[in-house]
């Protein structure tokens, strides 16, 4: 049983490093903004506000972000562990998972942060491909699709996150910095470094090394 969180900057790998994670381990995903992403795509109400502020590359104000975060972890999937990808992202954020935890009798087991470059992370950020249909992850030039444009997946046409944009990833880029960083203290205990500069593949075998046989 792992219940695990997933950090680093925007562009490090964590989503798809998640993927094969979960995959591995069978645990669910639960990544905070892909839950955004697909509540705009619903045009529901939370949707409408996520996207006012993600469009810019602020945090979307806490008190959502903690509600839809404990509404998941009751659900009975994640009895048997999880793996947290962009979530917490603030102080406020942590604390308020603690106490969540805590009221489940459950705490967190691993802390898997993934260190990049900042130089390097905005190419990644700008290159990358999603797939709005299954949420598999390429990039032009670092992860290529078979066939240019779409999803290897499921074949679906691959299309830019809205928030791709030099302008609004350096943006989230400072938020990470000032809201995000000081969190790896908080977390010191459980908190191990990868280095994600590496191979997609070298950078999976350095997280399972930690994680240990499923
Ligand atoms: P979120 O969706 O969490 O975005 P992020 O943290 O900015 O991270 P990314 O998804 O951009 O990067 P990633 O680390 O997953 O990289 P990936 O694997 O895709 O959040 C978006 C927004 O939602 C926030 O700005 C905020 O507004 C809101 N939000 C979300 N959570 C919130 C919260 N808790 N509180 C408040 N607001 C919240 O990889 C990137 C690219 O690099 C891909 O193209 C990939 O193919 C490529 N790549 C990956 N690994 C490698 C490698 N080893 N070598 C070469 N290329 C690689
Ligand atoms: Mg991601």
């Amino acid at each position: 049983m792992s219940r695990m969180l997933i950090m680093g900057p925007p562009g490090a790998g964590k989503g798809t490093q998640a993927a094969n994670i979960v995959k591995y381990y069978g645990v669910p995903h639960i990544s905070t903004g892909d839950m955004f992403r697909a509540a705009i795509k619903n045009e529901t109400e939370l949707g409408k506000l996520a996207k006012s502020y993600m469009d810019k590359g602020e945090l979307v104000p806490d008190s959502v972000t903690i509600g839809i975060v404990k509404e998941r972890l009751l659900q009975p999937d994640c009895k048997k562990g999880f793996l947290l990808d962009g979530f917490p992202r603030n102080l406020n954020q942590a604390e308020s998972f603690d106490e969540m935890l805590e009221s489940l009798g459950i705490a967190v087991d691993f802390v898997i942060n993934i260190e990049v470059d900042p130089q390097i992370l905005i190419d990644r950020v700008v290159g990358r491909r999603v797939c709005p249909v299954c949420g598999a992850t390429f990039h032009v030039e670092y992860n290529k699709p078979k066939v240019e444009g779409i999803c290897d997946e499921c074949g679906a046409e691959l299309i830019q996150r809205k928030d791709d944009t030099v302008e609004t990833a350096t943006n989230r880029l400072k938020v990470y910095a000032d809201q995000t960083a000081p969190l790896l203290k908080y977390y010191q205990e459980q908190v191990f470094n990868v280095d994600g500069s590496k191979s997609l593949e070298e950078v999976f075998a350095s997280i399972k090394e930690h994680l240990g046989e499923r």
